[in-house]
């Protein structure tokens, strides 16, 4: 059979990645898909720099319109990253009826909807496994090895650069600086990494996952995002002492009438799994009705394991590439015209149990006066230690038993405006898992 031509858009680390394994693995790949992948040409800024990769007979071009319009193009890989761009290419791509293998979770997370429904009309399929937990084939186990079920829930470590500092940061006790230094010496981190560290790339790709698990269109802008830079150092020892860890977690859950959709730090058990994620690596838990909880750990970024999930989308496109539309696996998972409308809930209508922390005057009646507060907005303290500062002054830390958000900020609210209380009042979530 006739090989299929890959025009690739970008080739940075994931494109030059993609190269390597199609070669390097060409033979094997080509016994699983039923033909062989080339690929033909290549969008890049900068011509001579990709001849350094590539063989002479891939088309070299700045023009990734003429990659994307080339009739002699099959399936369009769009790795150039970013948003807008790459969306304007990726819909032409759709238009020309050419099938879509992206690794981009922000074009996907804002535009999504937009880019499925028009893939949707013109029967191609738009494939993006590397756009969530890189190498992890987590959008593979939920959307179709998971199929049975009713997912109740996903918490995911979806961000290698924040599970890079929080480990260190706890490990040995560098600041939250320090180890995004080392994060990006390390190749991590972006040299930008604000989406990274104020927890903005994984929302995108938790968006991409509820979709996934409950049927629902890709909501990114309605994803309560907290990063970890404002995380104290402090914070990180209480939690040990009491037995936790902090990680940044992605978090989607059926909740009563609607769904919780939320990244922020988050303390986990010490000896729980996700708790043992250590360094750059992702893992993600998924809970089904009739599976129970299942775990998928592996390298969420890395132009290999990036390439992994890349390059298996693109066995999948040649799989499928002849078959109806009809029998192909959704975009997101459950057929366009079953796509729910249950609500992402607020924050204040999830529940969750929480640590709190303050700096109060040392004096009789704080402790009573902050657990009546508590105790008046339906809050159970589950333990609490109190830490001095100087002669006068001490933080107190309290962990709550599960409690409905709206209720905790009512109490947060109160407290702080205790005449002895000296700091603002930390709050982050506690949750149990696994
Ligand atoms: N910057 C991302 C991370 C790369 O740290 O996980 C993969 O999306």
């Amino acid at each position: 059979m006739k090989p299929l031509n890959i025009g690739m858009l970008g080739l940075g680390v994931v494109g030059r990645g993609t190269w390597k394994v199609l070669n390097d693995n060409a033979e094997e790949i080509a016994r699983r898909a039923g033909r062989n992948l080339q690929i033909t040409s290549v969008a890049v800024r900068d011509e001579d720099k990709a001849r350094q990769w590539l063989n002479n007979d891939v088309h070299v071009t700045t023009d990734g319109l003429s990659v994307v319009r080339d009739p002699n193009t099959d399936i369009v890989v769009e790795l150039i990253g970013g948003e807008e761009e790459a969306f304007d290419w990726v819909m032409e791509a759709i238009a020309q009826g050419k099938h879509v293998v992206t690794a981009n979770k922000a074009m996907l997370a804002n535009h999504g909807n937009e880019i499925f429904a028009a893939a949707h009309k013109k029967g191609v399929m738009v494939a993006y496994e590397g756009a969530v937990a890189g190498g992890i084939p987590i959008i593979k186990a939920v959307r179709e090895g998971l199929a049975a079920n009713r997912i109740q829930w996903i918490a995911g470590i979806i961000n290698g650069t924040t599970n890079y500092i929080l480990s260190q940061m706890r490990a040995y006790g560098v600041t939250f600086d320090e180890a995004l230094d080392q994060a990006q010496e390390l190749g991590y981190a972006e040299a930008d990494p604000t989406f990274d560290i104020e927890g903005v790339d994984a929302a995108h790709k938790l968006a991409l996952l509820a979709s996934m698990a409950f049927g629902i269109p890709v909501q990114f802008d309605k994803v309560h995002t907290e990063g970890i830079s404002s995380l104290a150092s402090e914070d990180i020892v209480h939690a040990d002492r009491l037995g936790y860890c902090i990680k940044l977690l992605g978090i989607t859950r059926r909740n009563g009438e609607g769904i919780e959709l939320r990244v922020h730090p988050t303390l986990v058990p010490t000896d729980s799994l996700l708790s043992n994620v250590e360094g750059a690596m992702n893992a993600v838990l998924v809970e089904g009705d009739v599976v129970g909880p299942t775990l998928y750990y592996g390298q969420g970024a890395g132009d290999l394991p990036t390439a992994s999930a890349v390059v298996a989308d693109l066995v999948d496109v040649t799989r499928l590439h002849s078959a109806s539309p009809d029998h192909r696996v959704p975009h997101l998972a459950f057929q366009p015209h079953a796509l729910s409308d249950v609500p992402v809930l607020s924050m204040a209508q999830v529940e969750s149990a929480y640590y709190l922390r303050l700096r109060v005057h040392d004096r009789p009646g704080v402790l009573s006066d902050i657990s009546r507060l508590l105790a008046d907005a339906g809050i159970s303290i589950g333990s609490m230690f109190q830490q001095p500062y100087g002669d006068e002054q001490a933080d107190i830390i309290f962990l709550t038993h599960q409690a409905v958000e709206g209720d905790v900020d009512t109490a947060i609210s109160q407290i702080q405006a205790l005449p002895f209380v000296l700091s603002e009042v930390i709050r982050l979530r506690v949750e149990a898992l696994l």
